[in-house]
């Protein structure tokens, strides 16, 4: 099936997205943006047009891409003509919205509706493209038209989930997690070593090698097998003077927390191993 993709917010994601469809060529009509030279700056570098208006790009597509801000994608849906997207397969690329709660309506308005997210971060419209082949898409929408969204993907050869609207969410704070909350994780080892005498640049130094070592292992074998250190080994005098160590009440809580996670990794890589004494451990040092 070979449809037309069009696409409306010429960004990061929206040119990224236009260029690696058509390096599979897959069809793509061409841009309508808010900045006018937004949108050709995007058909130029893509080789496809740039529209004046809203209703030559629906004329001209089967599959709409609404790659703008989350905050504006309900909006950009509603500006769409209603004359002319009966039909129509229209997408956004938010990790949090489900496709109903951006399109309210759309079934009635004879449309089918999907979330279309790369779980990646896009940083740059014009070199970002190349990276994406083996990025991941979580697909949520209507089952009615679901094999056409399905089937642009399978085309690209990126390897996709479809999941059901109402984790959605959920599925965006597992991202979160493994994105942002590193950068905290990070960010929190490197003011505990500042607190140790470190300058800030020598402590990026110093855990580099532990981090992307870390990193690298986890990504190829996940974390049953890259699980080291005292909670493994239920080694509780160890995770005791941790604790006692934290320089205040929240960072003892965010080190209490992560370790009694860890210890259901541990128990998982060995379940014959008792982890009672060291649970016990951390429900004591529980302020809540
Ligand atoms: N960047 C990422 O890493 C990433 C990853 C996954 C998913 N996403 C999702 O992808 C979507 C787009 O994000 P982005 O990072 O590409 O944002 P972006 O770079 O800020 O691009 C958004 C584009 O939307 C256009 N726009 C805004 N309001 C508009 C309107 N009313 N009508 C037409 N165009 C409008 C802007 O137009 P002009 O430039 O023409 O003014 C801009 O080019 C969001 O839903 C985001 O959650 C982003």
């Amino acid at each position: 099936m070979n449809v037309t993709v069009g696409i409306m917010g010429a960004g990061k994601v929206g040119t990224s997205l236009g260029k690696y469809f058509r390096t599979r060529d897959i069809p793509v009509s061409g841009y309508f943006s808010r900045t006018p030279l937004h949108a050709q700056s995007a058909a130029e570098f893509t080789q496809t047009r740039c529209f004046s208006t809203l209703e030559e790009l629906v004329e001209a597509s089967e599959v709409l891409f609404l790659t703008v801000p989350d905050g504006s994608i309900s909006a950009c849906y509603q500006a769409l003509p209603v004359r002319l997207i009966p039909g129509k397969i229209i997408c956004h690329c938010s990790g949090a919205l489900p496709a109903a709660d951006a399109f309210p309506g759309i079934r009635a308005a004879g449309a089918f509706g999907y979330s279309v997210h790369p779980l990646f971060a896009v940083s740059d419209p014009f070199r970002s493209y190349r990276e994406l082949s083996d990025v991941f898409f979580c697909v949520e929408g209507d089952p009615a038209r679901l094999d056409v969204v399905l089937a642009l993907l399978k085309r690209c050869g990126n390897p996709v989930q479809v999941i059901d609207p109402s984790s959605k969410v959920r599925y965006h704070a597992a991202a979160a997690v493994v994105s942002n909350h590193v950068v905290a994780l990070v960010a929190e080892s490197l003011s505990l070593l500042e607190s140790c005498g470190f300058s800030r640049e020598g402590a990026l130094t110093a855990i580099r090698p532990l981090l992307t070592g870390n990193v690298t292992h986890l990504a190829q074998e996940g974390p049953v097998a890259s699980l080291t250190g005292p909670v493994e080994r239920c080694d509780t005098g160890t995770v005791a003077k941790h604790l006692a160590a934290m320089p205040s009440e929240e960072e003892r809580e965010l080190y209490r927390l992560l370790s009694a996670r860890l210890v259901r990794v541990a128990e998982e890589k060995h379940p014959d191993r008792d982890y009672a004494p060291m649970k016990n451990l951390l429900k004591e040092n529980c302020h809540a």
